[in-house]
């Protein structure tokens, strides 16, 4: 069960970039809906309808590159502050995108996950993200992650909450809690260090973003809106990482 994503062909990858460049995580800030939305003269959320399209592209094409995992981020813990109509027609968005996409995250042997306080959003949404993760569970190819209701400094409060629980209950030694033992407790346990963050829109900030994964990511920011990013600029972004020096506190060639 479940399927195999694509065998590797010379065109899966980008022709200026060796295969051992392509990131193996990527992160996404998706921001600029409203303003591309606003720009147009229309409401704000018809910036987040159209952004679905540039997901179903981000995702087939970094599939298609060999990207282990893609995580996007789709609403913060912090977005509740937006007026009511706005969260419940992002609430329905996602309700629709995780049912309608299905037949996409199969073809592309996708397997979709999520990460935040999910339980706490609407119950339509959550059964319906559910299901498609379940559905999904056994394919083989890229991760597909959503932040949802996500906050990288809620993650670690919860990740020490379950730390602190596991020592009161004597599960774990105090004395013994190292990076290791807190990274076990993040939402996605088995998600990688980002390699690469895109930010969309032009902003320098991380926005509570995945805080403990992009300690060492190459950070990439483009001032295109995310309706309107496409292929090229995926393709632009994992150029300009091909090109870093990564060095990790080290030092290259000594
Ligand atoms: C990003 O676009 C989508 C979400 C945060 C849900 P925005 O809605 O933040 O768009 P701008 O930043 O106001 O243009
Ligand atoms: C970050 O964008 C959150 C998501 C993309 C979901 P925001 O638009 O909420 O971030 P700020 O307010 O500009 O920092
Ligand atoms: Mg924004």
């Amino acid at each position: 069960m479940g399927r195999d994503p694509p065998a590797p062909t010379p065109e899966r990858i980008l022709p200026d970039v060796p295969v051992a460049k392509i990131p193996a995580s990527i992160g996404i800030i998706m921001d600029g809906n409203g303003r591309w939305a606003r720009r147009l003269g229309w409401e704000r959320i018809k910036g987040h309808t159209a952004g679905i399209d540039s997901v179903r592209e981000a995702a087939q094409e970094c599939a298609r590159l060999g990207v282990k995992e893609l995580t996007l981020y789709a609403f913060s813990v912090e977005n509740w502050k937006r007026p009511r109509p706005e969260v419940e027609y992002l609430m329905t968005l996602l309700r629709r995108f995780a049912e309608d996409e299905r037949p996409e995250i199969d073809a592309n042997a996708i397997r979709f996950t999520t990460i935040g306080r999910v339980s706490e959003l609407p119950e339509a949404t959550l059964s319906a993200l559910r299901e498609t993760e379940r559905l999904s569970a056994a394919n083989r190819g890229m991760v597909l992650r959503l932040a949802l209701n996500y906050g990288g400094r809620a993650e670690l409060a919860d990740a020490a909450r379950a730390l602190a629980a596991d020592a009161a209950a004597g599960r774990i030694d105090p004395s013994k809690i190292d990076e290791a033992a807190l990274a076990a407790r993040l939402y996605d346990p088995a998600m990688r260090d980002v390699d690469l963050m895109i930010r969309t829109a032009g902003e320098m900030r991380v926005s509570n973003f995945l805080l403990w994964q992009i300690s060492y990511a190459e950070i990439h920011v483009t001032p295109v809106l995310w309706p309107e990013f496409r292929k090229p600029h995926l393709h632009a972004a994992i150029r300009d990482f091909a090109k870093r020096e990564r060095r990790f506190g080290g030092l290259v060639g000594a």
